[in-house]
């Protein structure tokens, strides 16, 4: 059991955006019991990808990751709950959707398409200090 309420920044990826799938992520997190406190539609500008994924410079999926990741509108919301960053990232499954569990959002949704980057539907925070970190860049006003 986790005592503090959390939170974790989700965001439906361009390829999720594209497909209509905003609306299945969101009631796939809110039947599991999450609050959405914050939630907008935009296309990610490559400045604030770079402080994002600051953790991936380098990598030879970097270049296509920010690619794939500006090339059109995506769905950021905050969520909140108590083990929501550990829940969610239950629920979006694999980062390689093939691998995906079946029930997870990745393993129901998503398949590789054989492109430079995993096109994977959503992103989900891996710990709170990157929640924090992630929220500050998106929703700075929060
Ligand atoms: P995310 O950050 O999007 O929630 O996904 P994750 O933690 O499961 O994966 P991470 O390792 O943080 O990688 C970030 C995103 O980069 C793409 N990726 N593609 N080998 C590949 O083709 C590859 N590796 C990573 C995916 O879109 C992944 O979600
Ligand atoms: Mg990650």
């Amino acid at each position: 059991m986790t005592e503090q309420i959390e939170r974790s920044l989700v965001i439906v990826k361009p390829d999720g955006y594209r497909r209509g799938l905003t609306g299945e992520v969101l009631r796939r997190i809110e039947a599991k019991g999450y609050t959405v406190v914050e939630l907008a539609v935009r296309t990610p500008d490559r400045e604030r990808l770079a402080q994002h994924y600051a953790e991936h410079e380098g990598k030879p999926f970097y270049e296509p990751l920010v690619e794939f990741m500006s090339s059109g509108p995506a769905t950021f919301a905050v969520i909140e709950g108590h083990g929501c960053i550990a829940g969610f990232r239950a629920l979006a499954g694999a980062t390689n959707p093939t691998e995906a569990a079946p029930g997870s959002i990745r393993g129901d949704l998503g398949r590789d398409w054989g492109l430079k980057v995993q096109q994977n539907i959503v992103h989900g925070s891996d710990s709170a200090e990157s929640a924090a970190r992630e929220i500050g860049i998106w929703f700075p006003e929060s």
